[in-house]
């Protein structure tokens, strides 16, 4: 399964891209409407309900492949977001993209980044990730994709519990090239222990308080 990953500057640029991949085999387009670390697109497509819209109705003219949205954490309220992309006609919403983050260099009191500010991944934001996924499952009707900080089977168990039907793995990879086959096992090792048969009896099982 090839799920390719794209973004632009503007709706038209981003509806060129999707066209371009119809014809390939590719079998499923990821819109990045949430990329905090570019001038133009990128996340003032995400933060804004008219603008998310606007992108995501300009992509789903241009293809007829499975069409993700890759949501931003950097807003108000994740469900608006999702609710206005799931009605310009995305078949499923993938979250979360980088929260916005800083960091100081105390003693020249330069930024760490050149750009200043930038997207923050990893084991700090899993909670952030949990809480908007399940939020946000509980707001549309399309399939939730989660991610954020996934670096075991546990995790990825913990995301489905709060929604997702499925769970991406992207820090984890930079230090271990395994680490989604281990987490795989590590998902299987779960499922055994408490006995269910399949991974999807766990999506959306949370018992909220
Ligand atoms: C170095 C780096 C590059 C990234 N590039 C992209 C990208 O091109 N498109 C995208 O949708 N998300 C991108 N992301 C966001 C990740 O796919 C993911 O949503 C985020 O890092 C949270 O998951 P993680 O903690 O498992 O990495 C990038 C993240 C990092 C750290």
């Amino acid at each position: 399964m090839i799920l390719a990953n794209i973004a632009g500057s503007t709706p038209e640029e981003c509806a060129e891209v999707a066209e371009k991949l119809d014809s390939t085999q590719v079998h499923m387009i990821e819109l990045n409407i949430s990329c905090p670390n570019v001038k133009q697109g990128g996340a003032a497509f995400g933060t804004s309900c008219a603008m998310a819209e606007q992108v995501v109705s300009a992509v789903r003219k241009a293809t007829s492949k499975p069409l993700v949205v890759k949501l931003s954490p950097n807003v108000t309220s994740i469900t608006e977001i999702a609710k206005a992309v799931e009605s310009a006609g995305a078949d499923a919403v993938s979250l979360i993209n980088t929260l916005l983050g800083m960091r100081i260099d105390i003693h020249s009191r330069r930024p760490v980044l050149r750009n200043n500010v930038g997207g923050l991944s990893g084991a700090a934001i899993f909670p952030v990730a949990v809480r908007m996924v399940w939020q946000t499952a509980n707001a549309v009707k399309i399939p939730v994709i989660g991610m954020g900080g996934v670096n075991s089977g546990e995790d990825a168990i913990e995301l489905m519990m709060a929604g997702a039907s499925a769970v991406q793995v992207g820090m984890a990879v930079f230090t271990d090239p395994y680490a989604p086959v281990r987490i795989v096992r590590e998902i299987n090792d779960f499922l055994d222990e408490k006995q269910i048969p399949a991974v999807r009896d766990v999506i959306g099982t949370v018992q909220p308080w």
